[in-house]
């Protein structure tokens, strides 16, 4: 029998920086010439955003931020190592990293052997030093699972899902930075080089209409004009779905293992949030959803279509109806979460531990 647990986490990139490089998302956002000055202004921001901001542009509440995110990515890390699981399934966003105009698959099971790849990612490589002070090209091993994958993919065509697959990652591109930072930070205190678990990820086309004309990031108010949407993301439905779907294809052969499931993103993130000109995350929105999750709500969480959670900037949440839809199927219980809103630092965080009625 297939025992499950299920985590959620953030992957956000700036955690993989120096605390005076954490609010860059930030800096980045308030040299945009088409946001009105009265907008960028500290003086008419939340109390909660200008406290953070401070007189340092942010680099003392950085340090508090970072702490905190340890803490919890701790305590799932404790959660894991209790577990010891045989294989650990991602659902993680490529921002326009494996996958560009050639191909955007709606999901695809990324079914690589044992790669040794660059440890530190796209924000480094913008100039911001890496948070351990290690050499700027230092690698690390991530364990893949190619014959876990092949048979993931197969379980879920036969579940009715058509699902993509890849056995290399792009030449020349970061490895996606939803994968490599879950081993990244699931390993914190040793920058990734010490954690003994494989990974399976599947990819997820989380941003949707924004994918390939902002290459899944940043972009200036200017480029709406010339900006050509791309096609949606999948459904938050279709999402669920699979998270269910990949459950059910894990159980299927009847094998004995420990599987770990694992959401990796923040919630709203503030450079997709244009009703807020890009300068804060959705908290009410994450709020809404959050309650839920802790409610156990999965209804309400479908109630919600993906142009409202593209428009809350949300778009890597679809990770998470993976997992919700994962653990639903699973049959495991919410055991902990919480939620770290901020206003500074580009993106609201939650994590969560799932685990069935013994763990
Ligand atoms: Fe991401």
């Amino acid at each position: 029998m297939v025992q499950f647990l299920g985590l959620g986490l953030t992957h956000y990139p700036l955690l993989a920086t120096s605390d005076d490089h954490m609010a860059d998302l930030l800096r980045y956002t308030l040299a945009d010439p088409e946001i009105p000055p009265a907008e960028k202004d500290p003086a008419n921001w939340p109390e909660s955003m200008r406290a953070e901001w401070s007189d340092d542009g942010g680099t003392a509440a950085a340090a508090e931020h970072r702490k905190t995110l340890r803490e919890h990515l701790a305590r799932c890390r404790e959660a894991l190592d209790a577990f010891a699981p045989d294989l650990i399934v991602v659902w993680g966003d490529d921002q326009y990293e494996n996958f560009r105009e050639e191909v955007i698959p709606p999901f695809c099971v990324l079914a690589y052997p044992d790669l040794q790849v660059p440890a530190f990612g796209v924000m480094n490589s913008r100039g911001a030093p890496n948070a351990w002070g290690l050499p700027e090209d230092t690698t690390i091993r991530l364990r893949g699972d190619r014959s876990a994958g092949v048979a993931l993919v197969d379980g879920l065509l036969a579940e009715g899902f058509d699902m993509a697959y890849s056995y290399r990652p792009r030449e020349g591109a970061h490895f996606p930075h939803a994968i490599l930072n879950t081993q990244l930070f699931l390993d914190y205190d040793h920058a990734g080089a010490a954690f003994p678990y494989p990974l399976l990820p599947i990819t997820v086309n989380c941003y949707g209409r924004h994918v390939i004309n902002r290459r899944g990031a940043l972009a200036r108010f200017a480029d709406r004009r010339s900006e050509l949407l791309d096609p949606a993301a999948p459904s938050p439905q279709r999402c669920y779905d699979l998270g269910r779907a990949v459950v059910r294809a894990l159980t299927a052969n009847g094998d004995d293992r420990k599987i770990a499931l694992v959401a990796s993103s923040s919630w709203s993130h503030a450079f997709l949030v244009d009703r807020l000109w890009r300068l804060r995350p959705d908290t009410a929105a994450d709020e809404r959803l959050y309650e839920a999750l802790v409610r156990g709500d999965h209804d309400a969480w479908l109630a919600v279509d993906g142009e409202a959670i593209a428009e809350a900037g949300q778009q890597e949440v679809l990770n998470w109806y993976c997992l919700l839809g994962a653990v639903q199927e699973a049959g495991l219980r919410l055991r902990w979460s919480t939620f770290v809103p901020t206003d500074v630092f580009n993106s609201n965080k939650c994590f969560a531990i799932y685990g069935d009625e013994a763990r």
